[in-house]
């Protein structure tokens, strides 16, 4: 009830989820959250003696604080309520004698009020980076796999999405096309066109919502008509140089368009200090580099290449992606990134290697980026379809997993829903 109380005072509205231990924080600009449940009544100056037996203020006799310490003095003492009577155990609790315990870490897990003084990590909307699918439709087209995501034309369905999103505080957003198969090629060129989908989409999202920070990822998988995050040579080796040099000229375009962070999910090497040096030249200082530093070569990604029919026309990732049996190659991949100029060092997928978070929190000063993926956006949401699991719960649980590993942001699909559930809205 208190947990309810402290919810509602926080963000407007009661909710029959209990958040308590979650511990929101009021993230400032949620335009959405406004207070409307709760009222704040002035103060009674005067009391009436129902009042103060029900817990309001004792009426005053208008004596000093002298009289009030002489009579005490004298043995007159004011009453105080008696200290409630121990609450009984059921009929048939056995008689033990108390354990000699010197510590006993429930006592600071009690009340909801203690538990959320000792709460160790916090999410906010802040923390959230939602990605979007956009193709150039202008109806939103529904992701089988991926219940509640779609395919949304970048005039129609992304302006409105990213409208509502801001509205509870979500205001970074990363961009994923799906380009028509008429545009892709071996060598991925439609990656840099200026006009391509997600230019014009950075262009009209920056027109309508300048500090909405915009993120792109740079791979050239959805223009690949191999389907590979790199140019494939005929032998099936794919290639790392040269990818580079394309992937510099993408991270540039995406850059010209006002894109706030380029974002390299391909995993070739040495493509972050490449690409820092293509934006220097091209005075592009202030954009960032989100690095995927730590992208292990997953089935977790399933749902997203349905979402993009992106899946790979021959053979996999794991000449490019990580093997995720390893832990130590994780650092090799964050030194680099560090030295190559890397701003924000990302893991992905998020919840299955929560270790890895960890590892790169530890051993870097830098940012670090968490990606729950399809699969495990996908797996949460058919849970809780299925009636098998709470789905919001679970999915704030698994949120907040991502931060105690040691993430600052967090990419998830869930990022609209998750800001709503901490703005107290139900939807
Ligand atoms: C490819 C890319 C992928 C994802 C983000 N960027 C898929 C892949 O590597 O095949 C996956 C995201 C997800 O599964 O949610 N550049």
């Amino acid at each position: 009830m208190t947990a309810m109380t402290l919810n509602s005072v926080n963000f407007g509205a009661a909710k029959a989820v209990n958040f308590e231990y979650v511990g929101l924080k009021v993230h400032q600009n949620i335009t959405g959250a406004r207070p409307h449940s709760v009222k704040f009544v002035p103060r009674a100056l005067t009391v009436n003696a129902g009042e103060a037996q029900g817990g309001g203020p004792v009426k005053k006799l208008g004596k000093s604080d002298e009289e009030c310490e002489a009579a005490v003095v004298a043995g007159i003492v004011p009453e105080a309520p008696p200290v409630p009577p121990k609450p009984a155990a059921p009929a048939g609790t056995p008689l033990a004698t108390p354990l000699p315990l010197s510590r006993r870490p429930r006592r600071n897990r009690r009340s909801p009020v203690l538990r959320a003084a000792f709460q160790e990590t916090s999410i906010s909307p802040a923390n959230l980076v939602y990605p979007l699918f956009i193709h150039e439709g202008e109806e939103d087209t529904p992701i089988g796999a991926m219940p509640g995501c779609y395919r949304l034309g970048w005039r129609h369905g992304l302006v409105e999405e990213v409208a509502k999103a801001r509205d509870v505080g979500v205001n970074s957003i990363v961009l994923f096309p799906k380009v028509p198969d008429a545009l892709t090629t071996s060598t991925g060129d439609e990656a840099y066109n200026d006009n391509g989908l997600v230019p014009r989409t950075i262009r009209l999202l920056k027109d309508k919502y300048p500090d909405l920070i915009i993120y792109t990822d740079v791979a050239l998988d959805p223009y690949s008509s191999d389907g590979h995050d790199g140019i494939v040579r005929e032998d099936g080796v794919i290639l790392n140089d040269e990818t580079v040099h394309q992937l510099c000229k993408q991270a540039v375009s995406q850059a010209r368009a006002g894109a706030d962070v380029v974002s390299p999910s391909d995993m070739m090497d040495g493509r972050v200090g490449a690409i820092r040096a293509a934006l220097d030249a091209e005075g592009f200082q202030h954009v960032s580099i989100m690095s995927y530093t730590a992208k292990y070569a997953s089935s977790f990604y399933g749902p997203f290449r349905e979402a993009l029919d992106s899946n790979p026309r021959f053979g996999d990732k794991k000449t490019y992606q990580m093997n995720p049996a390893n832990y130590r190659e994780a650092l090799i991949e964050t030194h680099e990134d560090e030295a190559e100029g890397a701003d924000i060092l990302l893991v992905k997928p998020g919840l299955p290697y929560l270790d890895i978070i960890r590892l790169l929190r530890d051993n870097s000063s830098l940012p670090v980026a968490a990606y729950q993926v399809s699969g495990e956006y996908s797996m949460i949401k058919a849970g809780g379809a299925l009636k098998m699991i709470d789905e919001e719960r679970v999915m704030m649980e698994s949120l907040m997993c991502l931060r105690r590993a040691g993430a600052d942001i967090i990419l998830t699909y869930f990022a609209l829903q998750a800001a709503r559930c901490m703005c107290g809205e139900k939807r």
